[in-house]
């Protein structure tokens, strides 16, 4: 009807005119790096199921970090792999476990880096589940009690964000608590809000050794098919106190991501996770796609959504060819 008043690709003619009219754009101030982090020294331990992604241990881990900051990117989030793992993942609240040390250690070397940890237990029980487990069940209230501790001892060796990502109801209240009881009323909570039970996060379970030995994990985390189930998660967690509030995985939920940004005010973070790296990695070492490419729309599209922030393992190959 309105053509030949209107012609679109009257704006799309060179590549000036692109850059002028494009209304998202992905910077490295985007990008926050996650990191998985062992015991021992000069460790570079690849996973198979990640390529490109390593465990590390904190002095390979220090070097690394230093790398994300001087490529532009403002924070990383960190992954302990204990060595002992226990029914109630007591080195996951230990003052001197895997994750306080690599806290220390990165803030000495990079004070200015942010440091993020990632606050549940999974990766340090035997079980491999997220919480305490009494008869096969996952106990919540018992469970709010060891993220808090473990919450504190982030925050005291240094840790600027700490991220619970139990699912556990209650948690961003319990830790907000501990935290202000103890003068760290500072110390910033990004909620895993909106965290859905999905098998994108397997090539992670690979690398932090913690699937569930028995059972799944869909009695606390998001049945995929709930949307208002995600905005309620959203907003409970912001009236408990959470300062960022996370929707994850990214990519298959856009639309929780565009619908949490029209219901809520505070920044929102996007997990783009592992399995969603892990599939551009594979297609793209067979060459049936373009790996750059396809990463690059895939970050583009998780920012249009309304994430300003993301968790990526993309991050430092991104961080090398983006504006910052
Ligand atoms: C739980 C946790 C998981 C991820 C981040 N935090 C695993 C899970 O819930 O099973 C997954 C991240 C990814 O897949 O990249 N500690």
């Amino acid at each position: 009807m309105t053509f030949p008043v209107h012609r679109y690709r009257r704006l799309r003619q060179n590549a000036g005119l692109l850059r002028m009219v494009r209304e998202t754009s992905l910077s490295t101030a985007d990008l926050i790096e996650p990191f998985f982090v062992c015991e021992g020294s000069g460790v570079r331990q690849e996973i198979s199921s990640m390529p490109g992604v390593s465990r590390l241990s904190i002095d390979n881990l220090v070097s690394e970090a230093k790398e994300a900051y001087s490529l532009g990117i403002p924070a990383v989030i960190l992954f302990g792999i204990p060595d002992k793992k226990d029914d109630l993942g007591s080195e996951a609240y230990n003052p001197d476990g895997i994750i306080q040390r690599a806290i220390r250690e990165i803030k000495n070397a990079v004070p200015e880096l942010v440091v993020i940890t990632d606050v549940c237990i999974d990766e340090y029980t035997d079980h491999g589940h997220c919480g305490v487990v009494e008869d096969g069940q996952i106990l919540n209230d018992a469970t709010l009690e060891l993220l808090s501790k473990m919450a504190l001892t982030h925050a005291e060796a240094g840790a600027d964000i700490v991220a619970p990502s139990d699912m556990m109801d209650g948690r961003v209240q319990a830790i907000r608590k501990t935290l202000d009881e103890t003068s760290h009323q500072d110390k910033i909570i990004m909620s895993y809000a909106a965290k859905y039970a999905s098998a994108f996060y397997g090539p992670f379970r690979e690398a932090a050794d913690s699937s569930p030995k028995f059972g799944d994990r869909c009695s606390y985390q998001m049945d995929p098919a709930n949307t208002d189930e995600g905005i309620k998660e959203v907003l409970q967690d912001i009236e408990e106190g959470a300062d960022i509030v996370m929707v994850k995985p990214a990519l298959s939920y856009l639309d929780i991501i565009y619908r949490v940004r029209h219901e809520v005010h505070v920044p929102i973070a996007a997990y783009n996770v592992s399995g969603e790296y892990s599939m551009v990695k594979a297609a793209s070492q067979k060459g049936w796609v373009d790996g750059e490419r396809v990463m690059m729309e895939i970050l583009l599209s998780i920012k249009r959504a309304g994430a300003q922030m993301i968790l990526s393992y993309f991050s430092r190959e991104v961080a090398k060819f983006i504006d910052r």
